[in-house]
């Protein structure tokens, strides 16, 4: 790691690639040649045009997009999508199914409630969002517009260890946690999308996949920014996308070809994460939130069952460089994200420190 760089467990927006920013640093004030700054080109210009389309065609090569899939490059972060899925998805049948297993995705239901009939196809409220709920438990409405989850609970630390099986219901996902840590089928999906600001680029950039033949059926008030179908026939250009945001997309998406793609980031998902696992199963003190199966290898949640206890942790580990270790509000206690640009050097060195408090304290 470069001097002073602390390792960053934020859960968003958190760590980049180094050389993604090295890259960035370098080019900030001349981008090869151009005598601009990519923040300051015109996004119709030949030069930014050439960057859209090749962070496009790097995504739609990483994570193997089929055609018959437009990539869309939006604002109004992941939260935009609680809306516009609606919006555009729900007026083909008036109703849709949602599993509620998080803060994110109990969000995105009541939104949708706006737009027409939603029914809870299942929730993990009853044990505060520790789980998540097998197939059979889905309580699935085969007249859904469509099913919607949310891939991995970025707050209670949770993630779906397999894909909803929904029939003929197009699937609805919220990857902004863990998009790029795993090879995915995207063919089993009606739309993809994740907030940027986790394992892509900085925030202002939402990410959505979509199969087009959905788009089009929005709901008569749908406003036109919030249109899949506006956006599919502008290719995000109906106003000016996020420039920055997207260039930076592309230079993360080099780093994760260069560590063997979508299969080099599960290996690496899963030695970080079983490693940290594995040191708090161990200990004395610490115990995860999130029950076993249904843990999530990006964000991990945890806790010694003392307030006191757990704040003398975060204030420690704060002073021996690993930073933003303190759990959301609702869960407390601690948690650490461990995105794709988190060093696994990162991880061991705070297994190392986990095990010294436990010893100590
Ligand atoms: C899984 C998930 N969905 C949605 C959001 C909301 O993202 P945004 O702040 O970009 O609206 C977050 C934010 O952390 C998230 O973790």
């Amino acid at each position: 790691m470069s001097d002073q760089r602390v390792y960053n467990f934020s859960a968003g927006p958190s760590m980049l690639p180094l050389s993604a920013l090295e890259r960035a640093g370098s080019e900030i004030t001349n981008y090869r040649g151009s005598g601009m700054s990519v923040m300051e080109m015109s996004h119709r210009s030949k030069v930014f045009l050439q960057i859209f389309e090749e962070t496009q065609s790097k995504l739609r090569r990483i994570m193997n997009v089929p055609e018959g899939y437009k990539i869309l490059f939006l604002q109004t972060g992941a939260s935009g999508q609680f809306s516009m899925i609606p919006l555009n998805l729900i007026g083909k049948t008036g109703k849709a199914d949602y599993a509620v297993t998080g803060n994110f995705s109990s969000i995105a239901c009541k939104e949708a409630q706006k737009y027409g009939q939603v029914h809870v196809a299942a929730s993990s409220e009853d044990k505060n969002h520790t789980y998540i709920p097998t197939q059979d438990q889905l309580d699935l409405d085969p007249e859904a517009s469509y099913f919607y989850y949310c891939a991995n609970n970025t707050i209670y630390g949770t993630e779906w260890g397999y894909v909803p099986q929904t029939g003929s219901v197009p699937l609805v996902c919220d990857m902004s946690s863990d998009i790029l840590s795993m090879p995915v089928d995207v063919s089993k999906f009606g739309l993809i999308y994740a907030g940027a600001q986790k394992n892509m680029a900085p925030a202002g950039l939402t990410v959505v996949i979509i199969k087009e033949e959905l788009a089009g059926h929005e709901l008569p008030y749908t406003p036109l920014i919030m249109s899949y179908k506006t956006m599919i026939e502008k290719d995000s250009m109906y106003n000016t996308p996020p420039c920055w945001c997207i260039y930076m997309l592309g230079l993360t998406l080099d780093w994760v070809e260069e560590q063997g793609g979508l299969a080099g980031m599960e290996k690496l998902k899963q030695l970080r994460s079983g490693m940290l696992y594995d040191t708090l199963d161990n200990s004395r003190l610490f115990h995860c939130a999130a029950e076993k199966g249904s843990r999530s290898g990006m964000n991990v949640t945890f806790r010694t069952g003392s307030e006191e206890l757990d704040a003398k942790f975060v204030q420690e580990a704060t002073q021996a460089g690993f930073v933003n270790l303190k759990g959301h509000r609702k869960v407390g206690g601690m948690r650490a994200s461990i995105y794709n640009a988190m060093p696994v050097e990162g991880v061991e060195k705070l297994c190392d420190f986990i095990k010294a408090f436990d010893q100590n304290n």
